[in-house]
């Protein structure tokens, strides 16, 4: 049976203030039944790492090289270095902005496998997409095209994050959830095999928050949360851990 996971992308926030939020969240992740994962800038990883029991501490993006002449970007040696166990790699925001491509995107999956980090690989359409009635097939692209070639669930995590739902208020209906997240399923067990199908977390991002954790986790095939604004306070981070966690 897999064990759910609840993951923050804390994105471009967060200061050495902070300490505190992350402290009482790591308190709080001590006697609960599931995977807790902060993903804080790359400022804090280290720190956090040290001071926090609970709770995984991971990055938010990796080069796809190892190093080199590359100002200003951080290798998934480095932040191995700096104690993280995990990276987000094709966040949409990343995809977006930075021009990411899902082959690129596999790039950093794979060198964050090589540096022993669990890549939780983001996938998910636009508006435009889910509008056009597309959403499966980019769904299926992007998995095919993001993933690496070998995987499992002690090295990969999926996260499903419609973009139109990302810091918007807005979250798909149970039914959509569902209907993606069944296909994610299906389309792991095809590509990788039943066993290893099985075993991988596939997240749901989105506008997640303490008011609707418990009806879209309660949805099969959803094993917990990528959590973006409702990650950054302790205050509404902690009921979605809460929440996430098996009874
Ligand atoms: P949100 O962000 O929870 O603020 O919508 C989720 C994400 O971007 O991972």
């Amino acid at each position: 049976m897999r064990r759910p996971t609840a993951a923050g992308n804390w994105k471009m926030n967060g200061l050495r203030e902070n300490f505190d939020d992350i402290f009482l969240i790591d308190a709080a992740s001590k006697h609960v039944n599931c995977d807790v994962i902060l993903c804080v800038p790359d400022t804090l990883i280290k720190e956090m790492s040290e001071r926090t029991n609970n709770i995984f501490t991971g990055s938010q993006n990796c080069h796809i090289n190892k190093s080199g002449a590359f100002t200003g970007d951080i290798s998934a040696e480095m932040i191995k270095d700096a104690g993280a166990t995990h990276v987000i790699v094709g966040h949409s925001e990343r995809r977006v902005n930075y021009n990411e491509n899902n082959h690129q995107i596999r790039e950093k999956a794979n060198i964050a496998l090589e540096n022993k980090l669990k890549a939780i690989v983001c996938i998910g359409e636009t508006l435009t997409e889910r509008k056009t009635g597309v959403t499966l097939d980019i769904v299926k692209r992007q998995l095919v095209d993001s993933l690496p070639l070998e995987i499992s669930g002690e090295t990969i995590i999926v996260a499903y994050e419609p973009v139109w739902a990302i810091g918007t208020g807005l979250t798909p209906s149970i039914e959509q959830i569902k209907e993606v997240h069944d296909f994610i399923r299906i389309e792991l067990e095809n590509n990788f095999g039943a066993k290893i199908g099985q075993s991988i977390n596939i997240l749901y991002g989105g506008s997640m928050n303490a008011k609707n954790v418990d009806e879209i986790s309660a949805i099969k095939n959803v094993d917990g949360g990528l959590v973006g604004g409702a990650s950054l306070k302790a205050d509404s981070f902690i009921p979605i851990i809460n929440a996430l966690s098996l009874d």
